[in-house]
């Protein structure tokens, strides 16, 4: 199997995320970016009142699987999969997540509506434009009737987030897209709009006390990331 860019990155994959502005916006706590998805993908599941405890989540792209970590408690079955063995080295020695590598980059290594969840948290902006359909129409097959796609991207709009990707290592092939595209992705593939949420306008200092205000500015294009969430009929 060819190596994958990816694997050259994994031992030192902290230190080339090194950043003065992103490590002043999380306080230096690595895990504030994975905390912050949990909580809101944990606010779609209760916004809908859903209960995910017998629902089975798949991360596509999931790298070392800090947000599987994070989210193995709250699903039956856990999942993710990566094009790099190496980045998913740790998480696939954790008991009760089960981990695939990807030989083919747009073939998720999945049966059939096998998930109820999956999501792609930073992944699309490495893969290149014309690729990104045949990704989501993947996403697409390996969902459940009733399943929800969601994710999650860096947001061009968002001036500090360029500047940060622009200067790191690891993103020197990332290609950002918009929130618009990522709903066009979602529409093209057959998945129905369901939510859109930009996030990341508070570091980490800031978010404890005022956090709760990032709700009212959920749907101005400014986050330093978005979210978004489409179903599957
Ligand atoms: C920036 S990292 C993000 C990792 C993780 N999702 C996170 O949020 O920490 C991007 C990951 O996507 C993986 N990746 C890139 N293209 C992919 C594809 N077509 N399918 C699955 N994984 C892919 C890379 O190997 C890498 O681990």
């Amino acid at each position: 199997m060819k190596p994958s860019r990816f694997d050259q990155f994994s031992s030192s994959y902290d230190e080339l995320l090194r950043d003065p502005i992103r490590d002043r916006f999380t306080g230096n706590e690595s895990m504030f970016f994975h905390r912050r998805k949990v909580e809101l993908i944990r606010r779609f599941f209760r916004r809908r009142g859903l209960s995910t405890g017998r629902l089975c989540y798949l991360d596509v792209g999931c790298g070392r699987g800090e947000l599987l970590h994070l989210l193995q408690s709250d699903f039956k079955e856990t999942a993710g999969c990566d094009v790099s063995a190496e980045m998913m080295r740790q998480v696939s020695q954790v008991p009760g997540i089960e981990t695939r590598v990807q030989p083919d980059p747009l073939k998720i290594p999945f049966g059939d509506a096998e998930f109820d969840l999956v999501t792609a948290v930073c992944v699309y902006h490495h893969v290149a434009p014309a690729d990104r359909g045949t990704l989501t129409g993947e996403i697409k097959r390996v969902l459940r009737p009733g399943g929800i796609f969601c994710m999650i991207e860096h947001n061009p709009l968002n001036p500090v987030t360029k500047l940060i990707v622009s200067r790191t290592p690891v993103d020197a092939d990332a290609i950002l897209l918009p929130a618009s595209e990522a709903r066009r992705l979602a529409a093209e593939a057959g998945l129905a709009p369901l939510e859109q949420v930009y996030f990341l306008y508070f570091p980490q200092g800031l978010h404890r006390y005022v956090g709760h205000m990032e709700a009212l500015l959920a749907k101005l294009p400014l986050g330093g990331q978005y979210a978004v969430f489409s179903g599957k009929a």
